[in-house]
């Protein structure tokens, strides 16, 4: 089924030049980069973003680092794009994650892991709607 999924390239990946390598694996994978924008995120965008995070110890440090440098906001579609780019990304911790993955190449630790994927569908939806509006993307 075709649906759609919202990824984040994380500070990490965009200060050390990785936006295209990234989306390299992104397209590689037969998802399409439907939507797309680098953004500076502020301190408030972050906080709503991660809010279910909001009691974990590492929240201040995660929003920290995702308004430290510039992010690439973006809508994937494809078939069970929310599994599939879960499986793209690879495990949380790069240690995990499996070869071939982008964690796997280029992330450097379970906090600076640069991406971010949906984890559900009605995530996606609601990730999707805090950084895009219908006509900004383009299937
Ligand atoms: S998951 O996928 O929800 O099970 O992963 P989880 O371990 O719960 O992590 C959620 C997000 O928090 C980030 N994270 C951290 N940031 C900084 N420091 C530490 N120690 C840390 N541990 C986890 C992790 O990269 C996840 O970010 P997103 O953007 O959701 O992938």
């Amino acid at each position: 089924m075709t649906e759609r999924t919202f990824s984040i390239i994380k500070p990490d990946a965009t200060r050390r030049n990785l936006t295209g390598k990234v989306n390299a694996v992104i397209e590689d994978a037969g998802l399409r980069i439907v939507a797309q924008r680098r953004i500076q995120m502020t301190e408030d965008q972050a906080k709503k973003f991660y809010e279910v995070h909001a009691e974990r110890p590492f929240y201040g440090e995660l929003v920290e680092f995702m308004t430290s440098a510039p992010v690439v906001v973006q809508v994937l579609e494809g078939e069970n794009a929310v599994a599939r780019y879960r499986e793209v990304m690879g495990a949380t911790n790069p240690k995990d994650a499996a070869p071939g993955t982008i964690r796997a190449l280029y992330a450097e630790n379970v906090g600076e892991n640069s991406v971010h994927g949906s984890d559900s569908q009605e995530n996606a939806r609601l990730e999707i709607a805090q950084f895009f509006t219908d006509a900004d993307i383009v299937g």
